[in-house]
């Protein structure tokens, strides 16, 4: 499986662990940056990885971010990224789930490697059940679709 990683100046130091991880799991990894604690914006790395990933270039994205939670608002204003803020391995097997969610965003700040690292395998190797849950996300791709021409 193809993932693609990315995260700004506060997520680097865990960024970098993580990449590691997944090239020890077998994973085939690029890295998008930010490739040093330099201040970067968020939005920049959010943006690379989630639109790689709308493409079909990478099965998986990873974010990490101070908080987990600008990268996740950010990859979710791209069509067809269902990004989710994980901190614990319980709602990362959920959103894989129910969710089929092809982005997973953490916080440094927030969690520490050990638990980080538990995260990212849990939410790799779940399934997506389909059945009850492929109507909602059909109605997620709807929603996206609407905006694309409505304004609320
Ligand atoms: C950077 O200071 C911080 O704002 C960023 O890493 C992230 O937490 C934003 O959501």
């Amino acid at each position: 499986m193809k993932v693609c990683i990315g995260s700004d100046h506060a997520g680097y130091a865990l960024k970098e662990m993580a990449k590691k991880w997944l090239l020890d799991w077998g994973y085939e990894v690029d890295d998008v940056g930010a490739f040093s604690e330099a201040s970067v914006d968020y939005p920049d790395f959010a943006r690379k990885v989630a639109t790689a990933v709308a493409r079909g270039e990478y099965a998986r994205g990873v974010l990490i971010c101070g908080t987990g939670i600008g990268m996740s608002i950010a990859a979710n204003k791209v069509r067809g990224v269902r990004a989710a803020l994980c901190h614990d391995v319980f709602s990362a097997k959920a959103t894989r789930q129910h969710n089929d969610s092809n982005v997973l965003t953490m916080g440094s700040r927030v969690i520490g490697a050990g638990v980080a690292q538990e995260v990212l395998r849990a939410w790799l190797s779940e399934e997506y059940e389909g059945g009850r849950h492929a109507p909602r996300l059909k109605k997620i791709t709807a929603l996206e679709d609407d905006m694309l021409t409505t304004k609320c």
